[in-house]
């Protein structure tokens, strides 16, 4: 299920929990990272498994966390952050400009699977407000300028 090198932090990950079903988050992590950025039913099967839990308590466990995807992200999954902080210097906006910019709504993916947009509770970044996270980075101060400087050289990177 896992690559090798996936299989090597899995055996890492259990060697540091003697009772499994306590690494059901950092699995649960590493499953996802392994599934290209979500979490697939075969996914959630083989992490209860190895867990030693049912597939509907790993499934409520997801669904408690945001970082968990169920569906497929873009290449580029923009996580914006529309919390009051970010909302008074502009979050809502940036997500507006951001979704007419691709074309696409928050929580949707494009068709050419480059670019997902989601729209996000408190990051943990409102110091830097409007913060935005692009798969596991995090840029702060955004503006629709550098939003789009973001998007062209994401762009050139497919
Ligand atoms: S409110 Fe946006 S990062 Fe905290």
């Amino acid at each position: 299920m896992f690559s090798e090198e996936g299989q090597k932090e899995l055996e890492r990950m259990l060697s540091r929990y003697p009772i499994k079903r306590n690494a059901l988050l950092p699995l649960l992590h590493l499953a996802q990272q392994e599934n290209g950025g979500w979490l697939s039913e075969e996914s959630i099967k083989y992490v209860a498994e190895i867990c030693e839990v049912s597939e509907t308590h790993v499934e409520g466990v997801i669904s408690f966390y945001t970082m968990y995807k169920l569906k497929k992200p873009g290449k580029y999954h923009l996580q914006i952050c529309t919390c009051v902080p970010c909302c008074l210097v502009g979050g809502e906006e940036l997500l507006e400009h951001t979704e007419s910019k691709l074309g696409i709504h928050a929580g949707s993916t494009g068709d050419d699977g480059m670019f997902s947009i989601e729209e996000m509770e408190c990051i943990g970044a409102c110091s830097f407000a409007p913060a935005i996270i692009v798969n596991e980075d995090y840029h702060e101060k955004v503006n629709p300028e550098s939003m789009d400087q973001l998007i062209a050289d994401l762009s050139n990177n497919p």
